[in-house]
């Protein structure tokens, strides 16, 4: 059965968040987090969150996928998926949506998937209503 059926996601994009959650680095709060992005070109980018001993230099999954493609030259997704461990499926902290919103484009969809293969669909806009970006300082 598909997991959402909108004509963009692909079944096979479960498969492949939860092995980017496997990476996740998380001996503090052993919450493990995956994101995956699908690019352009229907490359996958994979991003898991790497905590540290000072809280708040840890990075979470959604970032890490989107620094990951950047340093590669990856600049164009048409997709976001993100998988936790929690029961129901949850969304992309504050930060990650400021990140996705100057990353990414409004109108991508993020995918967030619980293990039991619940989703939830949101564009970026609708993370981040009326949030800030560049064209603000024009
Ligand atoms: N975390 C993410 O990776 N993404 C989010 O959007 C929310 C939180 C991580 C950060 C930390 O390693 C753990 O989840 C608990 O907050």
């Amino acid at each position: 059965m598909a997991i959402i059926d909108d004509g963009i996601f692909k079944d096979e994009w479960y498969d492949e968040v939860i092995k980017a959650q496997q990476n996740a680095y998380t001996p503090y709060s052993e919450f493990n987090v995956g994101a995956l992005l699908i690019t352009e070109d229907d490359e996958y980018v994979y991003g898991a969150n790497i905590e540290n001993a000072s809280y708040p230099a840890t990075i979470c999954a959604e970032r890490t996928a989107l620094v990951s493609a950047y340093a590669r030259g990856i600049t164009k997704f048409k997709a976001c998926v993100v998988i936790t461990d929690a029961k129901d499926p949850a969304s992309p902290c504050g930060v990650c949506r400021q990140v996705l919103k100057e990353l990414t484009h409004d109108d991508m969809p993020v995918y967030m998937l619980s293990k039991d293969k619940r989703c939830i669909k949101k564009t970026v806009d609708e993370l981040l209503p009326l949030g800030f970006s560049g064209k603000d300082m024009d």
